[in-house]
């Protein structure tokens, strides 16, 4: 089935899609320190709630970008429903192809969750920092091992044991790059919880009120899949921060 429509189907309830509450989320846009007029990137902007948050809280303007055409149109029905005179652009493309328009640098880059689009947590936190001002942010959200993964986890979920680090890993390679972290957000197993377990409420919703998708027994299967990999392992082995670094020259 159509990646983008799994996604869509799979977190139709989710406000954001990481594994963070709302609560702690708007703690995170409450706590940064953006103003009036800041300029703000969000690579893999999902359903658009960071930006538009940042917007309703801190007046911001900035752009979004998301790969999925259902994500583009929730953010743009988001920004129109809760701030309708903001300036901000939602673009569908692949976030790797994007490029500043003038070479403009941002107070604030981000990619929570999605750090696959510059090949992992390192190449993100590059690729950030180079659309980001002096003395601005650059904010990440990305998985970290809270135990060695097995092997049959590892290969049940198509990974390597090498595409992530510890979270002490994450902070450090940022600040290889010369980045200073000065703020994260770690998700509990609540949190995970929460992200994971809506998806399964979410499709449980989908199949009951479209009885005749003929996608129904790919999308049950896959989501079975990713629940049982979850409970077997995944809950007692991977961890979720989002990291705030400042941009120090
Ligand atoms: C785990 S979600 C995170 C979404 C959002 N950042 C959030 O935290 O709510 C990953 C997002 O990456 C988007 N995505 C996947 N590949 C992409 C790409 N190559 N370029 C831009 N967006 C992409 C998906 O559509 C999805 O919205």
């Amino acid at each position: 089935m159509d990646r983008w429509k799994y996604f869509d189907i799979t977190h139709k309830r989710h406000l954001v899609c990481n594994p963070m509450t709302k609560e702690k989320f708007y703690r995170l846009c409450d706590t940064l320190p953006l103003s009036k007029g800041s300029r703000v990137l969000d690579i893999a902007c999902g359903k658009g709630e960071f930006l538009v948050r940042l917007a309703e809280l801190h007046d911001v303007s900035g752009v979004g970008v998301d790969l999925s055409p259902y994500c583009i149109r929730d953010c743009m029905r988001k920004k129109q429903e809760r701030v309708p005179e903001a300036d901000l652009v939602f673009i569908e493309m692949d976030g790797a192809d994007y490029t500043p328009d003038n070479g403009e640098k941002y107070h604030l880059a981000g990619c929570i969750g999605a750090s696959w689009v510059y090949g992992g947590h390192r190449g993100t936190l590059q690729a950030l920092s180079e659309m980001t001002a002096p003395g601005g942010w650059v904010v990440v959200g990305e998985p970290f091992w809270r135990r060695e993964p097995s092997g049959d986890y590892l290969e049940s979920q198509n990974m390597k044991r090498e595409d992530y680090s510890s979270h002490v890993g994450n902070v450090r390679i940022g600040e290889e790059l010369g980045l200073r972290c000065a703020y994260t957000l770690v998700s509990d197993e609540d949190d995970w919880d929460h992200y994971e377990t809506l998806q399964w409420l979410a499709t449980e919703q989908y199949r009951a009120e479209n009885p005749d998708d003929t996608d129904n027994e790919e999308l049950l299967a896959k989501v079975l899949h990713g629940k049982n990999a979850y409970l077997d392992e995944g809950r007692s082995t991977q961890g979720w921060a989002i990291y705030v670094f400042k941009k120090i020259s």
